[in-house]
């Protein structure tokens, strides 16, 4: 039998409920935030990816699903969704044009990760990426946004926020971080040892325990902040407490992709398990420009539907619909007529097939179907509809006219 790749789902019942609810959550609520949908391909040249997620990740190092294709173009599904909004919005000329642009997408991304419960190679991200506003009121208002979503779908979090700095504060306290995570090199993991040279600021990240511990007096870049950079970072706190959402400051936190500059963030759920991380996102004012653009101050964030997708509340939901049944095949050509006419405005089921009142009843039932309409031969004979309301158990017959 042939299966589904390793780490690649399909989404049935029940979670296929669950899973369009958050997306249509999150779309209605980044809709009110003021952003617009936008598709981009699932496939971009792979140069796009090394030079803005950066060569030194490990999505880009590790994970990507890279091949040439036929026509000798070394292509890349995409592993994030940020990389190719920014490719479009360069491509269509929007950086040029100037003003606020706002977009929130949904669809699959691809890591060659070890898949683990909550890690997928094939996931899901709904997310939103703001261009054009500089203001730290911009990231303010994007944790809001993502908030107001979790709040929506029920689902509990921690929010932890960091700065990354900017290419003014950020050297500085590389070589401040490169000097001490020399001094401390012995004790560190391999991993860690190779990212000393080439991205000193993962390490602080590293997940294994004795690195943890030995990277515990590293220098923090919050402490190392310019001017611009520590009053953004100030002001965003404030401006969560003033708005009263809780939060913690994370001086590990830095995010496993390179374009980010100053605020970083990740919503975290203990209900999952180790992989915790429900979304995460950023300021990244340095992208557009490094991919060709006009400078074009941007943040964004996204958030993983596979790892939500067991904690979400759906609303109660009663019965819903209209089945239809024959119990003589020659009414099923009115019947027909019926459903269409009643897919106009309602979830119709129809069964083909003749069948008892009982089994008809039954199906009804077990398809959530709120009525349950059969024509059977005297109904045939008179023109006319048996129809049981599964939630009131009230039944009636009506003319097939009358029920439409
Ligand atoms: P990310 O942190 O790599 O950021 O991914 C965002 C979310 O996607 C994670 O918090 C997690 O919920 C989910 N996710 C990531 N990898 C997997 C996986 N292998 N299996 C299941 N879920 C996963 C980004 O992708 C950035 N593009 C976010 C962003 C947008 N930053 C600025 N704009």
């Amino acid at each position: 039998m042939i299966q589904a790749l390793r780490g690649m789902k399909d989404i049935l019942s029940p979670e296929n409920e669950r899973f369009v609810h958050i997306v249509k959550t999150a779309s209605q609520i980044a809709r009110r935030y003021g952003y617009d949908y936008i598709e981009t391909p699932l496939l971009e040249e792979t140069t796009l990816f090394k030079r803005s997620v950066g060569e030194s990740s490990d999505i880009v190092g590790k994970e990507m699903y890279q091949f040439v294709d036929k026509g000798g173009h070394d292509v890349c599904l995409r592993p994030e969704g940020t990389a190719g909004i920014v490719r479009a919005f360069i491509q269509h000329k929007l950086d040029r044009k100037g003003g606020v642009h706002r977009f929130y997408y949904h669809g699959p991304m691809f890591r060659y990760e070890r898949p683990q419960k909550g890690r997928l190679r094939e996931f899901h991200q709904f997310g939103c990426e703001s261009f054009g506003e500089a203001s730290v009121y911009e990231d303010f208002t994007i944790i809001l946004m993502i908030k107001d979503i979790f709040d929506a779908l029920g689902i509990g979090y921690t929010i932890a926020i960091n700065s990354l700095g900017c290419p003014e504060c950020m050297p500085g306290y590389r070589e401040t971080l490169v000097a001490h995570l020399h001094d401390i090199r012995d004790g560190l993991c391999d991993d860690c040892r190779r990212r000393i040279e080439t991205n000193p600021i993962r390490v602080l990240d590293c997940k294994n325990e004795s690195c943890r511990k030995l990277l515990q007096a590293s220098p923090v870049i919050a402490e190392n902040l310019c001017e611009a950079c520590d009053s953004d970072f100030l002001r965003l706190q404030q401006l969560l407490d003033t708005h009263g959402v809780a939060y913690r400051l994370d001086p590990k936190l830095v995010r496993g992709l390179d374009y980010y500059t100053r605020t970083a963030f990740e919503f975290v759920s203990d209900e999952i398990g180790a992989q915790s991380a429900i979304a995460g996102g950023g300021r990244y004012n340095r992208l557009v420009e490094f991919l060709g653009g006009k400078p074009t101050p941007a943040v964004g964030f996204a958030l993983g539907i596979e790892r939500i997708v067991d904690l979400v509340q759906l609303p109660q939901k009663g019965r819903e619909g209209l089945y239809l049944g024959v119990m003589e095949p020659q009414a099923l050509e009115t019947i027909l007529q019926i459903a269409h006419r009643k897919r106009r405005c309602e979830r119709v089921h129809v069964e083909y097939a003749k069948r008892s009142l009982k089994a008809h009843l039954k199906a009804a039932d077990r398809l959530g179907a709120k009525l349950c309409a059969v024509i059977g031969e005297e109904e045939l004979n008179d023109g006319l509809i048996w129809i049981k309301d599964l939630e009131t158990k009230e039944e009636r017959r009506i003319g097939v006219e009358e029920f439409g």
